[in-house]
């Protein structure tokens, strides 16, 4: 049954798309007709398109994969950008010119640019193939952690697919958890940002395509990310505390922690990193040695937590509130 359908699919696309101008035989003559596809670099004669573009490609690429690109943005015949607009280049604004490919009989046939890791195609070549109609992409691609590691769009994007994994939070965390172990590890821990829920995606932080900013933040620093959404944190507040105006990364992981409130260590040992373990600071465990020598047990300070007494961690407006107390 799904043979038939395919068929079905392949007949109504077939029709469809030879009724449309193709502009195959033009981007050969002209140079640079339309925002078309370049050939694929270094052959030694230039590679001719096919004839009749999809036409020709869905004689033999029927296949339920091949055939879902006429569900996507891509394969719109009515936006006139889009590789199936009148006078594109179809299949091949991707795949490159496919006469020779398309016209081959028997072994070695020759190949089309293919995408994705581990294809023949190395990623620059099949990356400047998208970025002929998506120059915009490009303003920091290039300069990217992800361009530099020769990562692919097409590692990230799918672009036969009807969904783009992209475009769904729960679909693209696991697109990026699939490399980024660490924090896809983080991203299980008990204290976490609510991705696993697909409230949240990776791109609520970080810029897909690369950014200016240190981990392609989305904002130049960490804590002006945080703040977009944490806006009460923003402050200024009347008591800073230094670390918190300077980096949230200080005293919390954003991929998630085994701490409460995803913070790097718990209290105490969180404070004494920075707070020195002389004076009052540290030594506040001990029932005598709070400031003024209160002299008595106190119950605060047996239970340990610097935030008992100083709850207000990340800055305070109160009038007297410059321990952060109050
Ligand atoms: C006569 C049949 C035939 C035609 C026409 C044809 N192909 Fe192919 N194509 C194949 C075969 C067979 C393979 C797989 C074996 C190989 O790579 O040699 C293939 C492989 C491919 C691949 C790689 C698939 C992979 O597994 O990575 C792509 C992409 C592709 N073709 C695109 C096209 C495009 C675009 C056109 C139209 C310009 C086209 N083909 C026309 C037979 C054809
Ligand atoms: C927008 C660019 C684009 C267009 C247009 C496009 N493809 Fe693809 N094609 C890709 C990419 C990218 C892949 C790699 C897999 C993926 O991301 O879906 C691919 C994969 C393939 C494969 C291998 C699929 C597999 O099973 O692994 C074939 C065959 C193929 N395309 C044929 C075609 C044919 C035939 C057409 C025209 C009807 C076409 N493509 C149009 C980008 C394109
Ligand atoms: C012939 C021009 C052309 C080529 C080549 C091309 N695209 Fe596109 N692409 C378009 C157009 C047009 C749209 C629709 C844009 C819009 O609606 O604003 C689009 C949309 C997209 C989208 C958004 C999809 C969505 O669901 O909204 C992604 C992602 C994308 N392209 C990635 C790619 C990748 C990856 C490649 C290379 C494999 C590629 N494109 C090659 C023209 C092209
Ligand atoms: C690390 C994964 C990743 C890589 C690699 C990647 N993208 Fe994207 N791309 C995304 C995400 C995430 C979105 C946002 C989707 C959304 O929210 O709609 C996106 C959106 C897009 C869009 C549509 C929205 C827009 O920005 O206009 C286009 C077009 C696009 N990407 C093209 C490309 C091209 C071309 C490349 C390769 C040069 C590429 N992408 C590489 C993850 C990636
Ligand atoms: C195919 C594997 C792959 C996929 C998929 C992928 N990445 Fe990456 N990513 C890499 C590699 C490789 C690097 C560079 C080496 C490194 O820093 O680990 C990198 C680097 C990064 C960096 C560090 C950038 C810097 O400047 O330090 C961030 C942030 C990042 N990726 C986020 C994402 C997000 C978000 C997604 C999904 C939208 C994603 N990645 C998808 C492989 C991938
Ligand atoms: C709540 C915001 C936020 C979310 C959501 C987020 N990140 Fe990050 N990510 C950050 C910050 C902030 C940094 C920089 C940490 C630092 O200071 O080194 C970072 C750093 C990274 C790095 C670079 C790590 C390094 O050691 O250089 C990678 C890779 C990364 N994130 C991947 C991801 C992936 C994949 C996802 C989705 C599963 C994701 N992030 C979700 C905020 C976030
Ligand atoms: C896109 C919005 C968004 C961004 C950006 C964001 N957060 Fe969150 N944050 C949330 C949401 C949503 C929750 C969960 C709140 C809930 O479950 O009620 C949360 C929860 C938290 C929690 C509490 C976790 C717990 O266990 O109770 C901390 C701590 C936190 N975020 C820190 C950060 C830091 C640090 C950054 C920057 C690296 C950041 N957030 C960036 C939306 C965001
Ligand atoms: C000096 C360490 C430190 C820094 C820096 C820091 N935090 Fe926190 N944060 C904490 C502690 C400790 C808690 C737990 C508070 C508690 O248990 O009452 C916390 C809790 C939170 C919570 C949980 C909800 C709440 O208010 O109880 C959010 C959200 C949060 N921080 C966001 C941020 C953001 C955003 C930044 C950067 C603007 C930031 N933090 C910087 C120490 C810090
Ligand atoms: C990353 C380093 C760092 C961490 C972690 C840190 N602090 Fe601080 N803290 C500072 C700096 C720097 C100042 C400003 C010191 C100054 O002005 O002399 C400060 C100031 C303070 C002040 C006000 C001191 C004064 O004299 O005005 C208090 C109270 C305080 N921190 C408590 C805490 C507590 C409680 C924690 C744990 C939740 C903590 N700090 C974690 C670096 C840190
Ligand atoms: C029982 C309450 C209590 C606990 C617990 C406590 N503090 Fe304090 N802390 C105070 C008081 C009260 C002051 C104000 C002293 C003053 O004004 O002279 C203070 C002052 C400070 C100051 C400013 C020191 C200065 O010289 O002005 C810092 C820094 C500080 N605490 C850090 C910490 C850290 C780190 C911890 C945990 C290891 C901690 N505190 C635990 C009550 C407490």
């Amino acid at each position: 049954m799904s043979t038939a359908l395919r068929r079905t699919a392949a007949l109504v696309a077939a029709l469809l798309f030879s009724a449309l101008p193709f502009a195959g035989h033009v981007a050969e003559a002209k140079d640079g007709a339309a925002p078309a596809a370049t050939p694929p670099a270094a052959s030694a004669k230039p590679a001719a398109y096919s004839r009749k573009g999809a036409d020709t490609c869905i004689a033999c690429h029927d296949d339920k994969v091949s055939l879902a690109v006429f569900r996507t943005p891509h394969g719109a015949p009515k936006d006139p950008r889009s590789p199936f607009g009148a006078g594109q280049l179809q299949c091949e604004a991707c795949h490159g010119p496919g006469d020779a490919h398309a016209r081959h009989k028997g072994k070695g046939r020759p190949d089309v640019i293919e995408f994705g890791r581990g294809a023949n195609t190395p990623v620059s070549v099949q990356n400047a193939q998208c970025l002929t109609c998506h120059n915009g992409t490009a303003n920091h691609w290039a300069a990217s952690a992800h361009a530099g590691s020769e990562v692919s769009c097409a590692d990230c994007h799918d672009s036969h697919a009807a969904h783009d994994p992209m475009k769904r939070a729960s679909t693209q965390n696991e697109t990026c958890t699939s490399c980024h172990k660490v924090q896809h590890t983080q991203g299980l821990m008990p204290f976490r940002h609510p991705l696993e829920e697909a409230r949240m995606a990776c791109t609520s932080c970080h810029a897909p395509h690369g950014s200016n900013a240190p981990a392609q933040l989305i904002r130049a620093t960490t804590t002006e990310t945080c703040t977009t959404c944490h806006a009460e944190l923003r402050g200024p507040f009347a008591w800073e505390h230094q670390p918190v105006a300077e980096d949230c990364g200080n005293c919390h992981n954003p991929h998630g922690s085994t701490n409460p409130g995803m913070l790097k260590a718990r209290g105490p040992f969180l404070c004494q990193q920075c707070h020195q373990a002389s004076g009052h600071p540290s030594i506040s465990f001990g029932p005598n040695n709070l400031p003024g020598r209160a002299g008595q047990q106190q119950a605060y300070v047996v239970a340990g937590n610097c935030l008992n007494c100083h709850t207000q961690v990340h800055g305070s407006n109160h009038p007297s509130g410059s321990k952060l107390m109050r």
